[in-house]
C-alpha cells in the first residue's frame, strides 16, 4: 500500500519539477553590439543556473565556458553592415531613410545557410520558451511561430516606442521622455516629437512585416500581427522606480536592469592598494581614430595624476611609450571594467557613456566623467550630469587643462561621490533582485503554457481604437461643428442687425 501511495506521489513530484527545472529554452541573440549580447547571456546563465537546458543562438563567438552540458549553442557569424556614420547635421528624413535601408537587409539573416539548417532539422515543438534579444527584429517572432513556443523578449534600456506599442503600454510623451531624446521632450514639444517616432515605427513595421511574410508565409505560419500579440513579456535592462521616468506599464514589463553584474564572472585581479581611475570608451570605439592630440590630452593630464593608478582600455599604437613614462598608467586591449568598478579603491569611471557602462557605475556607486561619442550616449550622460553623478566633455576638442580640472574636481568634491552612492542604493533596494525576478517570471510563462492572461486588452484593438480615436472624433467633431454653426449664426444676426 504504502509502496503503491509513493510511486504515484514521486511521479507527481517529478512531473512538477520537469514542467519547470528542465524546461527547453532557445535564446535568439542576432546581430547585436556586444554590450547588448552581455544583457542577454546574463538573462540565459540565470536560466542555466535554474537547470534548463539552453539552446543558444549568437551571432559572435562565446567564451569557452559557456559551452557546457546544458548549453548547445549554433554561431550565426552574421552582422548588420556597419552603421554608417551619420553626420549630425544630416536631417531627419535622410536618417530614416539610412535605418530604413539597413533594416530591409536583416532579413538576410534568415537565408544563412547554418540557420536554415537549424530551423528544418530541428524537431517540431522542442521548446518551451523563446528568448528573443529584441533589436528592430520584430520578423524573428517567426521563430516562436515555427516552434509553436511562447515568447519573451529582453530590451537593452529604458522600453522605448516600439516596445510600449509591442507590449500595448500607454504611451505619453508629454510627460514620459524618450531614453535617445537627448532634450527629453515633454509637452507639446514631446507629443509631436512622439507622433513623428510613431510615424518612424509605422514605417519600420512594414519593413520588417515584408521580411516576416517573406520567410513565414500564410496560412502555414499565424500572421505578422497575430505574433506579435503573442510576445507575453518584456524583460527591460532598466530599473524605473531608481532610473525614471516613471511612466504607466503594464504589469508583463519587468525590470532586470543589474543583472549583468549581478551574473558577474569575478576574476581574480591582481591590483595594487591604491586608489584608481577606470578608463573605456567601450568596444565600438578605436583609438587608432582619434587624432594624436586628443591622445596627448590624456597622456599628459594623467601624467599630473600620480597618486592614482589608471586602467586604460587602449587599442592604439602607444602603449609602451606610454606607460614608460608613466608607470602609474596601465594599458590594455580589455580591463575586466565591472569588476574594477566593484573594487572599493575605484575612484572614478572616464567613460563613452553607453546605458551597459552607466549601469556598472551605478550598481557600484562610482562618479564618472562622460564622453559622449555616438546614439544614446550623449542623452544618457546629460541624465547623469543632471543627476549630479558627475561631469561631461566633448571628446574632439578636449584639453589638457580641461581634463585635469574636470578629474580633480571629480576627486576631490564628495559630492559627485555621495549623490552616485545614493542613488546605488535605491538602485539595489527590490523586493527581488534582477535575476530572481526574471528566473520567476519566465518559469511562470513556462509554468502556465504561455501565461496568455498576462497580455493586455489594448493589443486587440486596431491603431484608431486604441487612440480613442474613432470616439473623440464621434464626440469632438459634431460639438466642434454646432460651436462653429452658433458663431456663425451670431456673425451672421449680429451683420443683418
Ligand atoms: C543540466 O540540467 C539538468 C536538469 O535538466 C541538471 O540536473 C544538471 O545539474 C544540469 N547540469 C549543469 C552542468 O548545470
Ligand atoms: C538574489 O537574491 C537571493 C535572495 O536574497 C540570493 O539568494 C541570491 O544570491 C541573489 N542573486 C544574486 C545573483 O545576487
Ligand atoms: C602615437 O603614435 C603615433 C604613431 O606611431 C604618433 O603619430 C603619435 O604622435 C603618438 N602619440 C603619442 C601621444 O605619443
Ligand atoms: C568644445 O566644443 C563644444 C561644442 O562642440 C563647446 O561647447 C566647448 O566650449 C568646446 N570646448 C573647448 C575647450 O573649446
Amino acid at each position: 500500500m504504502n509502496c503503491l501511495l509513493r510511486y504515484p506521489l514521486l511521479l507527481l513530484a517529478y512531473w512538477i519539477a520537469a514542467g519547470v527545472h528542465g524546461s527547453r529554452i532557445l535564446c535568439l541573440s542576432v546581430g547585436v553590439h556586444r554590450s547588448q549580447l552581455l544583457v542577454h547571456l546574463a538573462v540565459a546563465r540565470v536560466l542555466l543556473q535554474r537547470g534548463h537546458q539552453l539552446t543558444l543562438v549568437t551571432s559572435q563567438p562565446l567564451e569557452r565556458d559557456w559551452l557546457t552540458a546544458n548549453v548547445t549553442h549554433l554561431l550565426l557569424p552574421w552582422q548588420l553592415p556597419r552603421e554608417q556614420v551619420i553626420e549630425p547635421h544630416a536631417n531627419f528624413l535622410t536618417r530614416l531613410q539610412w535605418t530604413l535601408e539597413r533594416l530591409e537587409k536583416s532579413g538576410e539573416l534568415l537565408d544563412q545557410p547554418e540557420w536554415r539548417e537549424f530551423m528544418e532539422h530541428t524537431p517540431s515543438t522542442p521548446y518551451d520558451l523563446l528568448l528573443l534579444g529584441y533589436h528592430f527584429n520584430d520578423h524573428l517572432l517567426g521563430v516562436a511561430a515555427h516552434f509553436n513556443c511562447p515568447v519573451a523578449i529582453i530590451t537593452t534600456q529604458q522600453p522605448i516606442g516600439f516596445v510600449h506599442s509591442l507590449m500595448g503600454n500607454p504611451e505619453e510623451r508629454w510627460y514620459v521622455p524618450q531614453p535617445y531624446d537627448s532634450r527629453q521632450r515633454t509637452g507639446l514639444e514631446g507629443y509631436i516629437f512622439g507622433l513623428w517616432e510613431k510615424l518612424s515605427e509605422l514605417l519600420a513595421r512594414r519593413v520588417m512585416q515584408r521580411i516576416y511574410s517573406t520567410h513565414f508565409p500564410s496560412p502555414q505560419y499565424p500572421s505578422f500581427e497575430e505574433m506579435r500579440r503573442r510576445v507575453i513579456l518584456a524583460l527591460n535592462n532598466h530599473h524605473m522606480v531608481s532610473e525614471g521616468p516613471i511612466g504607466p506599464l503594464l504589469p508583463n514589463m519587468l525590470d532586470i536592469g543589474g543583472i549583468v553584474m549581478e551574473q558577474m564572472e569575478r576574476k581574480e585581479l591582481n591590483l595594487p592598494r591604491r586608489p584608481f581611475i577606470v578608463f573605456s570608451l567601450g568596444t565600438r570605439f578605436s583609438w587608432l581614430t582619434m587624432p594624436g592630440k586628443v591622445e596627448k590630452a590624456f597622456v599628459d593630464a594623467f601624467a599630473q595624476l600620480r597618486d592614482y593608478d589608471i586602467y586604460w582600455t587602449y587599442d592604439g599604437a602607444n602603449a609602451s611609450t606610454i606607460h614608460l613614462a608613466n608607470s602609474h598608467v596601465h594599458l590594455e586591449d580589455w580591463w575586466p571594467q565591472a569588476q574594477l568598478l566593484a573594487h572599493p579603491l575605484a575612484r572614478l569611471f572616464i567613460t563613452h557613456g553607453g546605458k551597459g557602462s552607466l549601469s556598472e557605475a551605478l550598481y557600484y556607486g562610482v562618479p564618472m566623467l562622460g564622453l559622449p561619442l555616438l546614439g544614446d550616449q550623449r542623452p544618457n550622460l546629460r541624465k547623469m550630469q543632471n543627476k549630479g553623478w558627475g561631469l561631461s566633455l566633448d571628446i574632439h576638442n578636449v584639453s589638457q587643462a580641461e581634463l585635469l580640472c574636470s578629474i580633480k574636481r571629480l576627486l576631490n568634491e564628495k559630492q559627485f561621490r555621495e549623490s552616485i552612492r545614493r542613488s546605488s542604493l535605491l538602485y539595489r533596494d527590490r523586493p527581488l533582485n534582477a535575476s530572481d525576478l526574471a528566473a520567476y517570471w519566465l518559469e511562470y510563462v513556462i509554468r502556465h503554457k504561455g501565461a496568455p492572461h498576462l497580455s493586455g486588452n489594448a493589443r486587440h484593438l486596431n491603431f484608431w481604437q486604441r487612440h480613442l480615436l474613432d470616439v473623440r472624433l464621434a464626440v469632438y467633431g459634431p460639438l466642434g461643428m454646432l460651436g462653429w454653426l452658433a458663431l456663425w449664426l451670431n456673425r451672421k444676426l449680429n451683420c443683418n442687425r
